[in-house]
């Protein structure tokens, strides 16, 4: 049996850090009430010249180098985003071509703050079946350029960012198993309003924000995220006490929390970085995977559970062995 397994990982954030008291300049806020209900400190925010194929191809850099591969070998790219640098041609293409290489495959998946998860789960099916020797996979979101400023109930969530991994066959576990998910009922409860086919001139005008009712999102966040967690668990059939981390989503300190809780894992357990990065929808799976491991608390052979959760609404777990 061949399994897809993590060769190197990387992550970068935009320089500029935006603090919980500079958004109380902004907005009707405070340093207490952004700590408390999220957990968030501080985010870091792209630049108005930024893009996110830069954010995309940094973290790739920085995985290719931490894999000790040659880019050549590349021979699959996926990222997942929501926030691509243009309509077409896809960001998976944009970053080949800045990466140097041609030919291999390179798309985009999109599933809101889902999407690495998507993303993964899709170039692991490649690796399994020998499709892919040597896959590039990122998640990457300049969200921060869909928030209103001048509204507090979205924009002291979100930071921008971009985390990515190389994943190579191997006889030994890698990957164990994805479990994907999504419900459109739940489509008007986390959405930006304009698009492509839909209202694509009114875009930056008026209501083109980002939408959110926060309460309902997130007791279905909590709820959904501790059945894909455990839909996991079950089709292996481990126990939750044999996890090692759980690496999720960074929506919010106290939906993480809550699935900690129902694995019986103490936060010690658990990668945390929304303190540091808040929200960044698809990049915050990535990243906090590969702050994880790159200070040593994610060793080669550890039981690892990653998860999220997004807009759509669209889910997914991944058990993997480091
Ligand atoms: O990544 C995709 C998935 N996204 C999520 O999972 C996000 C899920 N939702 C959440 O994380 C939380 O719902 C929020 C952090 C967005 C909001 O926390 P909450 O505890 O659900 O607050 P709330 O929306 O029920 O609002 C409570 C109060 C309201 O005031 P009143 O009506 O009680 O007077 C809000 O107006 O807090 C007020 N409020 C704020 N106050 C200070 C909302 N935002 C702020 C703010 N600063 N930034």
């Amino acid at each position: 049996m061949i399994y897809s397994r993590i060769a190197g990982t990387g992550r970068y954030l935009p320089k500029r850090i935006m603090t919980n008291s500079e958004l109380e300049k902004m907005v009707d806020t405070s340093d207490e009430w952004i700590r408390t209900r999220t957990g968030v400190e501080r985010r870091h925010i792209a630049a108005e010249d930024e893009t996110t194929s830069d954010l995309a191809l940094a973290a790739a850099e920085a995985a290719i180098e931490n894999a000790g591969i040659d880019k050549d070998e590349i021979d699959l790219i996926v990222i997942g985003t929501t926030t691509p640098d243009l309509v077409f041609p896809n960001i998976a293409t944009l970053v080949q071509y800045r990466l140097g290489i041609h030919g291999c495959p390179a798309f985009s998946i999109e599933a809101a703050c889902t999407g690495f998860i998507y993303a993964l789960a899709t170039a692991d099916k490649f690796v399994r079946t020998g499709a892919s020797k040597c896959a590039l996979v990122i998640g990457a979101e300049i969200i921060t350029k869909l928030v209103d400023w001048t509204d507090r109930s979205t924009c002291v969530l979100f930071g921008d960012g971009a985390g990515a991994v190389i994943i190579k066959p191997s006889e030994e576990p890698g990957i164990i198993s994805c479990h994907l998910g999504a419900d459109g009922q739940y489509r008007d409860l986390l959405y930006y309003p304009y698009g492509v086919s839909k209202d694509l001139c009114k875009a930056g005008t008026g209501d083109a924000r980002l939408m959110m009712s926060g309460n309902e999102v997130f007791k279905v966040a909590v709820k959904t995220l501790g059945s894909v967690a455990e839909e996991a668990l079950t089709a292996n059939g481990i126990d939750k006490s044999q996890l090692d981390w759980l690496v999720p989503h960074q929506a919010n300190m106290r939906i993480i929390s809550a699935t900690a809780k129902r694995l019986d894992m103490p936060l010690e357990k658990v990668i945390l970085t929304v303190q540091e990065h808040g929200n960044t929808s698809a990049a915050s799976v990535p990243m906090a995977l590969d702050v994880g491991i790159r200070d040593g608390r994610i060793k080669r052979g550890q039981l690892i559970l990653m998860e999220a959760f997004g807009g759509g609404f669209t889910w997914g777990s991944i058990l993997m062995r480091y």
